[in-house]
């Protein structure tokens, strides 16, 4: 008999039941985020409310199915709401169309209600006919309102390797044809004042600087001092370049190190908050190029940001950021009726 329960393994656990089930189900038809248990361990575990939205199944003490998610503030329309985010719902092969995503879903949706979170956001990747996330979602007589379609931005460093890497030939030869005209990142001429992220010392300047970005939009994620600092600094998942004014943060480029499976393995770096607060043109530019060295330098072969999720458009097409095909649907499951998603335009979240 399958038992719906809060997952009680460890984040490699988690990560490992995930990728080996994607791979199973989409190797060679869609890309798929091999994540980490670092990765993992960050996102989802080392968190303030502990496990309560890490909803499993088991079937005796089998892991045959995880539904995780962490919950956030955000601001929608100026509006704070307590809210959780993640679209990594998964069920074991051999346990599928049996209703198991379906009740780990009731669960989720229970302990949303008890733990007054109004909103789930998650993403669907549409792009391929073999995803099942979005007949899964979007097949259930309950609405989950679609916020917007959204694209890549992609800037490939290693042309070679993300040409080998892309499933699709358009993209695959897009690469190589790309090669002819783009150049490997290179450092600006003047870096003295762009350095990494320190701990302790740079994270109230940088908690400014998000706030202030996120002002702007219609829908962004809050970050409490201790997650921010999680997401700007992680041992083998992230990092932060900053540029710095007066001895202060001035301007900020966050990315997380992700490998993704195609037709084969590539390091990606998915920027996941850019601020740069009053940054002139010129300054923005030599820390996305700064940014942009220091990620080939770890052995990056791509870089790559969900568009409509910052404000720095532009300046990611000025430093060789490429818009890819309209891919995912940002959705939210709401867990009442009388909140509204239409007309959000700007975003500040995070692509997971
Ligand atoms: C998506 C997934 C979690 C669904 O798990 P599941 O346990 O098979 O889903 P359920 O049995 O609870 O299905 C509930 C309903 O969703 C819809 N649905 C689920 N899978 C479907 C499929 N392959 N085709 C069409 N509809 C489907 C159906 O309406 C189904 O009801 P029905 O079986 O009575 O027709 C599972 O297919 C999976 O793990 N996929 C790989 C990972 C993934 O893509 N996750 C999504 C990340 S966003």
């Amino acid at each position: 008999m399958i038992e719906i329960r809060t997952f009680e393994g460890e984040p490699e656990e988690l990560a490992d039941f995930t990728v080996r089930v994607w791979r199973q189900t989409y190797e060679g038809k869609m890309l798929i985020t091999l994540w980490s248990e670092p990765f993992f361990r960050r996102e989802l575990f080392d968190q303030a409310d502990g496990r309560e939205f890490l909803i499993a199944a088991y079937d005796g003490r089998r892991l045959v199915g995880s539904h995780p998610s962490r919950s956030l503030r955000v601001r929608l329309r100026g509006d704070e709401i307590q809210a959780t985010w993640g679209s990594f719902i998964t069920v074991d092969p051999e346990y599928r169309r049996q209703g198991v995503a379906l009740a780990m879903q009731r669960e989720w949706a229970r302990r949303h209600v008890e733990r007054q979170a109004r909103v789930n956001f998650g993403f669907q990747y549409i792009r391929s006919p073999s995803a099942l996330g979005p007949q899964f979602w979007l097949g259930q007589p309950d609405r989950f309102p679609i916020i917007r379609k959204l694209r890549l931005l992609f800037r490939p460093i290693d042309h070679a390797a993300v040409s080998q890497f892309e499933l699709h030939s358009f993209e695959a030869y897009g690469a190589k044809l790309l090669s002819t005209v783009q150049q490997q990142p290179v450092p600006p001429r003047s870096q003295s004042d762009i350095r990494l992220y320190r701990d302790g010392e740079d994270l109230q300047g940088c908690v400014g600087l998000v706030e202030q970005a996120g002002r702007r939009a219609d829908l962004a994620y809050l970050w409490e001092p201790p997650s921010l600092d999680r997401l700007l600094h992680c041992e083998q998942v992230s990092e932060t370049v900053v540029l710095e004014q007066q001895g202060r943060v001035a301007g900020f480029v966050n990315y997380s190190f992700l490998e993704i499976l195609g037709r084969r393995v590539l390091r990606v770096a998915q920027i996941d908050l850019i601020a740069f607060g009053t940054l002139s043109w010129h300054d923005r530019r030599r820390l996305l190029q700064a940014t942009l060295s220091r990620i080939a330098d770890r052995g990056a072969q791509a870089a790559m940001m969900l568009w409509g999720s910052s404000y720095a458009l532009a300046d990611l097409l000025a430093t060789g950021f490429l818009p890819g095909p309209r891919e995912y649907y940002y959705i939210a499951a709401p867990m009442e009726k009388n909140l509204r998603f239409d007309n959000i335009h700007s975003l500040q979240v995070l692509l997971r």
